[in-house]
């Protein structure tokens, strides 16, 4: 027995050779290999991976059942959106994906077509039109398209201790005959990340920003279809070139217009200026 370092890693390697799991196997040996290589590369000192396990273990410490700091770790790092990216049915003519992120709730209020899910949120008005369809250009009736988004004060519902379980800036709509929707929302702004926990820390210690553009999420989902999880960012944002979790993607910045007090689209009429925004979603069938 050799204790070189390469002896150390081809062991370790090895030690997983008989894993009744092939796909376990590779993927515990690829772990190795490649974590072994970043210590060797890095000549990672002992203290510094204490210093290391003292991060992963307070990321852990920061979890709740609504806090995931871990998932903010692997966002921060590019992790999510690499996956995304790998994953993503965009190459077969499909809307690009993007990350999910914490603030996706399962209750999000069912609203007909054309209702205003800002619900008291802070914000312009929004008007946001849209239309599901498939890569064949069929439209997509019924799809179900859930919807959740910042307010102007680049907050979620879920992060107002004062809402409870009321619910803002969030909605699920389904689409008509011809696979349109529409909703009135807020101009949602661009926001920081939770900074609070050691991923703020990690952002701050190697001068990071934590912002993320504003956009607004969309969860859409169509009979023989896979889900689309993605968002629309709001052009012209200080933040597009550099989202803190790298979820923008050209094709995901929508046109806002700006218009004056007046007759609306949906026929309308508002007394202060408002904003609308249209776009395409594609779905790739399963
Ligand atoms: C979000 O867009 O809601 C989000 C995504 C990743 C990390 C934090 C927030
Ligand atoms: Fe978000």
């Amino acid at each position: 027995m050799t204790f070189s370092p390469q002896a150390i890693t081809d062991a370790a390697i090895a030690s997983f050779s008989k894993a009744d799991n092939p796909r376990l196997k590779q993927i515990m040996q690829s772990l190795v290999k490649h974590l072994h290589a970043f210590a060797a590369e890095t000549q990672l000192t002992e203290a510094e991976w204490m210093a290391g396990i003292q991060f992963l273990t307070a990321t852990g410490h920061q979890c709740d059942e609504v806090r995931q700091e871990f998932i903010l770790l692997s966002d921060t790092l590019g992790l999510s959106m690499l996956l995304v990216a790998m994953h993503d049915g965009a190459k077969h003519g499909a809307t690009e994906a993007t990350v999910l992120g914490p603030f996706h709730t399962p209750d999000a209020p069912p609203l007909p077509n054309g209702s205003d899910l800002s619900n008291g949120a802070p914000g312009e008005a929004l008007y946001v039109t849209g239309r599901v369809k498939s890569a064949q250009g069929e439209a997509l009736a019924h799809a179900s398209v859930d919807i959740w988004q910042a307010d102007a004060e680049g907050l979620y519902d879920v992060q107002r201790s004062e809402l409870e379980h009321e619910r803002r800036a969030r909605g699920l709509i389904q689409t008509d005959a011809e696979g349109r929707f529409a909703f009135w929302s807020v101009l949602p702004e661009a926001y920081p990340v939770p900074t609070d926990g050691p991923v703020g820390q990690m952002l701050l210690s190697t001068g990071r920003h934590p912002w993320r553009p504003a956009h607004i999420h969309f969860l859409i989902a169509a009979e023989g279809h896979q889900p689309l999880v993605t968002h629309l960012f709001r052009e012209g944002d200080q933040y597009l070139d550099s989202d803190v979790v790298f979820g923008v993607r050209p094709s995901l910045v929508g046109s806002f217009a700006h218009h004056a007090a007046g007759k609306a689209p949906d026929g309308s009429v508002r007394d202060q200026g408002f904003w609308t925004m249209d776009y395409e979603f594609v779905l790739q069938a399963v």
